[in-house]
């Protein structure tokens, strides 16, 4: 059986069709009922006559409350005035499901009742958009690798050891085998996989646990991570800028309708295009300090610091050559100074801050295992990633983005939470 589906309705003007879904919302005009039919898709308004229905079915449409779930039958007409643009002349209502009292009203609730009931929040207009936005965004993704020459490849989630530094590790027992850790990072294992295959990427739930109880944290969150052979960091910022303007371009085409019902205003994504500003971290310490910030040299930038360097642009600025100290132990450090690696943050405009984490990576063996030895990693979980250095070490660069960050700066939501379907954070893990 062929489903008509919201969505579809143009193709079926005048015709008598059958659609499920549930009630969105309704209201009475006298002897009218109106009772906006929600399917997944749409909306559909379905105008019920007293006099043209069954005594039954005009009781049975006051009765039933929001969410009911339901099957209507009726005309599909055009109403410009409708929301969607088309009404159906109901004249049959069963229903498959009654409900009362749904918790979530047309009223304001709350953000940690809302969160409280995420598993039914997500049927908000608001928020289904969302889904709509960060499904589109994922395929964006997806399609810029697969068309691009790199191989999708599947890192473990269970590891041996750290990868972005020890302080957020998730840990459990494993067997007889010691401890295992929830990945923070594919990354190694796509270094693995770049020498095997050239360009891959890795793209799936990592994880940290973050104590920062901030807009921009999740303790569980997806990452994609590609990873180039023979390249370095010049390399990696222009994948980046490329992989940047297809995904905000296509996701803005793709999903004007949704960035519509959110409100977003769009002007500084249609920004998104090449050539993105380039400065190094020096640099973005001037602007710290022009803006009369004291910003001490050598530290990592907070949330305001990164809003103060990318209001500076009218488009995502790539911040490079930070101090190695801040930076992760697997980075090359630049050859005209050793003090900075060659490592490149990506920070969105409008206050959204690093979306893009990346670098050169080190390729040589001794100068690798001096890093693990200072960072006090344990050599025997490395071993593997030595080998790396040990059998046709070539330079080699890559990134990790993180997909709610970027669905937020997209949809232009205040916190990350509303980003993935079931957010996990320092304070919530349900439902
Ligand atoms: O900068 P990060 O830590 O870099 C890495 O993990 C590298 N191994 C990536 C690579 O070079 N292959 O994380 C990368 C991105 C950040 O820029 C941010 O967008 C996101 O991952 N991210 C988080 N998103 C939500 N919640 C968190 N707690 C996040 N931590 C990082
Ligand atoms: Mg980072």
């Amino acid at each position: 059986m062929q489903k008509i589906s919201i969505r579809n309705l143009s193709e079926h003007i005048g015709e008598e069709i059958t659609l499920q879904g549930w009630l969105f919302n309704k209201r009475s005009s006298g002897k009218i009922k109106f009772l906006i039919l929600r399917d997944g898709t749409g909306y559909l308004q379905c105008v019920y006559f007293k006099g043209s229905v069954s005594e039954e079915v005009f009781e049975l449409a006051d009765r039933i409350g929001q969410e009911s779930s339901i099957t209507v039958r009726g005309k599909v007409k055009v109403e410009p005035r409708a929301p969607g643009g088309y009404e159906l002349d109901a004249t049959v209502l069963t229903v498959i499901s009654e409900a009362h009292d749904y918790p979530i009203t047309p009223k304001e609730h709350g953000i940690e009742f809302l969160m409280d009931h995420r598993h039914l929040w997500l049927r908000s207009t608001k928020q289904a958009a969302i889904m709509r936005i960060r499904h589109r965004l994922i395929k964006a993704i997806r399609d810029f690798f697969d068309n691009n020459g790199f191989t999708l490849m599947d890192p473990p989630i269970l590891t041996p050891a750290a990868c972005e530094g020890t302080s957020t590790l998730f840990e459990t027992e494993y067997f007889d085998l010691g401890k295992a850790y929830l990945t923070q990072s594919g990354q190694l294992y796509a270094e693995a996989g770049a020498m095997a295959l050239g360009k891959v990427y890795t793209f799936g739930p990592t994880f940290r646990a973050e104590k920062s109880k901030t807009r921009r944290h999740l303790t569980e969150f997806w990452m994609v991570e590609p990873e180039v052979a023979f390249a370095n960091l010049n390399d990696d910022m222009d994948l980046a800028e490329e992989f940047l303007e297809y995904i905000v371009q296509t996701v803005l085409k793709e999903r004007e309708e949704e960035l519509k019902v959110l409100e977003r205003d769009t002007t500084l994504l249609q920004n998104v295009k090449r050539p993105l500003p380039r400065i190094t971290y020096k640099e973005a310490v001037e602007i710290l300090r022009k803006n009369d910030i004291d910003f001490q040299y050598g530290n990592d930038f907070g949330g305001t610091d990164e809003t103060i360097i990318s209001n500076q642009f009218d488009r995502p600025v790539m911040v490079h050559r930070y101090p190695a100290e801040v930076k992760a132990f697997y980075m090359k450090r630049d050859p005209e100074n050793e003090k900075l690696a060659l490592a490149v943050d990506v920070l969105a405009p409008e206050g959204y801050g690093e979306i893009i984490g990346g670098s050169q990576r080190e390729d040589d063996y001794n100068t690798l295992l001096k890093r693990i030895e200072e960072h006090n990693l344990p050599r025997e979980a490395f071993e593997w990633y030595l080998d790396l250095r040990k059998y046709g070490s070539v330079p080699h660069a890559g990134f990790g983005l993180g997909l709610e960050r970027t669905v937020g700066w997209i949809c232009g939501l205040d916190h990350v939470r509303e980003t993935i379907p079931f957010p996990r954070m320092i304070y919530r893990n349900t439902p």
